[in-house]
């Protein structure tokens, strides 16, 4: 673009701006989120109030400023990119990081927009939104998930060997006294159950093979009721199932899927001390699956609820606070959606996930 052409531009965007939006009484100027106003050579001609007070520097400071006195110069090249290259595009949104007069920069989330005059981009509006605290919270949490997950592992491999060693020596001792069968089988089967729950708790750090396959969701719940039978047998809940009819599948890994329902249903239990209903529902709805457990025990307060992701949060004497924590994580992983609602009569988990033909 020639100096001209870029004059004549900038002439046509001051007109737009003075007309629309340099006015005590334009929509625009009343925008309470941060916005300013940058020209094709990136400077910036209109600034609002409350980007005024976000950046710290005044008015007119800002008025002879330039997109890369705004945007750290670690972040301006791939900003820059989305002005030059997207320019044409109705809207451009992207993170990026600002300076501050004093202090640090902040990062921000920017939304673009091209100014049209006559059919011609003039300019391009820029609202920011300070995502500093979003930041840091996803990073803090990213942290205490990957420690908790190494942790986990760890543990999970230390135990493991000596439960190896046990069960070796159980089956030589297994030959040598036939006559207790029945008891030797249980504890071989609750040791197999020992190893599962082991190998599920170093797939938090570094998943072990996972395999996809059709599932079908039916089946699924079945053999995970069946697994839950005895606990819900012996703390008198009665499991009405309502997925009799469900004929779908989804493509997903066949542990990982049971280790889901296994951590919500093991959970609803764990909330109806006293006995009751536990539904578990199945409904096709469109391109998706929801799958409800439904509770009639002691609810989930809201302060619980805000924590339920934290790694080892747990309310329980013998919680390791890791069921819910694990299930979100193969869910999103299986591009699933989680749903929660839950209020003094009970809870209710619905698992959204995406159907396979
Ligand atoms: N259906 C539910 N009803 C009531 N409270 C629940 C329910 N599901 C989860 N919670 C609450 O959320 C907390 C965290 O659940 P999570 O499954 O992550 O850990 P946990 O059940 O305590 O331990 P574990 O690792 O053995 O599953 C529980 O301690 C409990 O307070
Ligand atoms: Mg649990």
């Amino acid at each position: 673009m020639n100096k001209d052409e870029m004059k004549r531009l900038n002439f046509l965007l001051e007109i737009y701006v003075d007309v629309n939006v340099d006015k005590d009484f334009s929509v625009l100027s009343k925008n309470t989120d941060p916005f300013f106003i940058v020209n094709m050579s990136g400077q910036l001609v209109y600034v609002n109030n409350v980007c005024e007070e976000l950046l710290q520097y005044s008015k007119n400071d800002l008025k002879n400023m330039n997109l890369s006195d705004i945007f750290i110069s670690s972040a301006l090249s791939d900003t820059l990119a989305f002005f030059n290259e997207k320019q044409r595009e109705q809207l451009v949104n992207f993170d990026s990081k600002i300076t501050l007069r004093p202090g640090n920069p902040i990062d921000v989330n920017v939304t673009t927009f091209p100014i049209l005059f006559n059919n011609e981009v003039v300019g391009n509006y820029v609202v920011l939104k300070d995502i500093t605290m979003i930041k840091r919270e996803r990073q803090l949490l990213s942290e205490k998930q990957a420690a908790a997950g190494q942790l986990a592992a760890g543990i999970a491999h230390e135990i493991r060997n000596p439960i190896t060693a046990i069960k070796g020596f159980l089956q030589l001792i297994m030959g040598e006294h036939q006559g207790e069968k029945t008891y030797f089988r249980i504890v071989e089967s609750e040791i197999n159950r020992v190893e599962s729950i082991l190998k599920e708790l170093m797939v938090l750090a570094k998943p072990t093979k996972i395999n996809y396959k059709k599932l079908d969701i039916r089946l699924l719940l079945d053999k995970v009721l069946t697994l839950m039978e005895s606990q819900t047998l012996l703390k008198n809940i009665e499991v009405i199932k309502n997925f009799q009819a469900l004929e779908v599948s989804i493509i997903g890994d066949e542990n990982q899927m049971k280790q889901v329902f296994i951590n919500y249903i093991k959970n609803a239990i764990e909330a109806m001390k006293d006995g009751g209903k536990l539904i578990v529902e199945g409904i096709h709805l469109n391109e998706s699956v929801h799958i409800r457990i439904i509770d009639h025990g002691s609810g989930i307060p809201p302060e619980i609820l805000r924590r339920i992701n934290e790694p080892f949060f747990t309310t329980k004497e013998y919680g390791t606070g890791l069921g819910m924590l694990i299930s979100n994580e193969i869910i999103e992983e299986h591009k699933g959606k989680l749903n929660i609602i839950s209020n003094t009569e009970g809870t209710c988990i619905e698992v959204k996930l995406p159907i396979t033909s």
